[in-house]
């Protein structure tokens, strides 16, 4: 039986896991996520929230740090207690964290990080990140949670926050290592979740990406077959993090669990399945 899913947030992601999941707009909570107080929440009566929502411009988070930690701690936490308070036993809280807590692109054991990898934030976002995270894990008080860590999430959906449209944008690309993730995949990842078997991945971070790596101009050249762009010339790392700031962070991300619980597909079929549906809509 479906279940009845308030989706919080607007953005790139809200959208996407608005028509993926189904969801209507009465339980699309696009408004001020404060305001979803236990009031709120009891007349919603939802079994599942899933929330998206939070400051994502990494300059924007550095210049405006405490309305960064409102929105990207305060308010979700907030959520959460008010979700415990007025929901059964039964409902359950996912919350859309980041891969990128983690600045490598390996750890620096030489490995991919893990769910358990302790976080190596490289900016204010990352550090919110990973502060609610810590705050909610702290407060689970046994109620269901799952905390998704994915990766420069992409999708069909034209968005200044889809890793597609930020990655069609730049002449020159890094050719360093990374993980991406499907809006798809963190779809399946919810859908498995709230399966009978998705009982072992609650109360946990769950790395959420699509197999193996990629890096930013291997999508470039990907996406200049498609059309989407010019072939991307390359960029060195050191070029990059000379200009960018705050600094933008590798990650390569594993998680056995994560895998076996959703097998996700390989990045590079992926990344061409969903160039080509962004094409498509880019062009209409
Ligand atoms: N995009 C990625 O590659 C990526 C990768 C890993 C993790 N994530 C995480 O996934 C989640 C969704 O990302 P996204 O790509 O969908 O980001 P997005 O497009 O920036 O969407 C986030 C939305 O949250 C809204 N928001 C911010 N503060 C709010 C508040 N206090 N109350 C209500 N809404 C608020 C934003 O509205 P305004 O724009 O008006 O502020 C925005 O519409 C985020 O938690 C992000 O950290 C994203």
């Amino acid at each position: 039986m479906a279940k009845k899913i308030l989706l919080i947030g607007r953005g790139h992601l809200g959208s996407f896991l608005k028509g993926r999941l189904d969801v209507p707009d009465a339980l699309h909570w696009t408004r001020e996520m404060a305001d979803l107080d236990a009031a709120a929440l009891k007349k919603l009566a939802p079994e599942v929230v899933i929330n998206t929502a939070g400051k994502t411009d990494l300059r924007w988070c550095e210049d405006n740090a405490v309305e960064c930690w409102r929105c990207n701690v305060a308010a979700p936490v907030g959520v959460f207690r008010a979700f415990r308070a007025v929901l059964p036993a039964s409902a359950v809280y996912v919350h859309l964290s980041s891969g990128c807590v983690w600045d490598g692109p390996y750890g620096p054991d030489g490995k991919p990080f893990g769910p358990d990898s302790p976080p190596l934030p490289a900016c204010f976002y990352s550090w919110t990140k990973a502060a609610c995270d810590a705050l909610l894990l702290r407060e689970t008080e046994g109620r269901k949670i799952s905390i998704l860590r994915p990766r420069q999430v992409y999708s069909p959906l034209p968005s200044p926050r889809n890793t597609l449209g930020k990655l069609g944008s730049y002449p020159k690309l890094i050719d360093t290592p990374n993980s991406m993730t499907s809006g798809e995949t963190i779809a399946r990842t919810i859908e498995k979740v709230l399966s009978p078997e998705g009982e072992k991945a609650l109360g946990r971070i769950l790395c959420v990406y699509d197999r193996g790596v990629t890096t930013p101009f291997e999508v470039g050249a990907i996406m200049a077959e498609a059309g989407l762009r010019e072939p991307p010339q390359k960029f060195t790392k050191q070029e990059l993090d000379g200009f960018h700031k705050p600094k933008r962070v590798d990650t390569v991300l594993s998680d056995p669990f994560f895998e076996s619980l959703v097998d996700p597909p390989k990045v590079q079929a992926e990344l061409r399945r969903v160039v080509a549906a962004y094409a498509k809509a880019v062009k209409k």
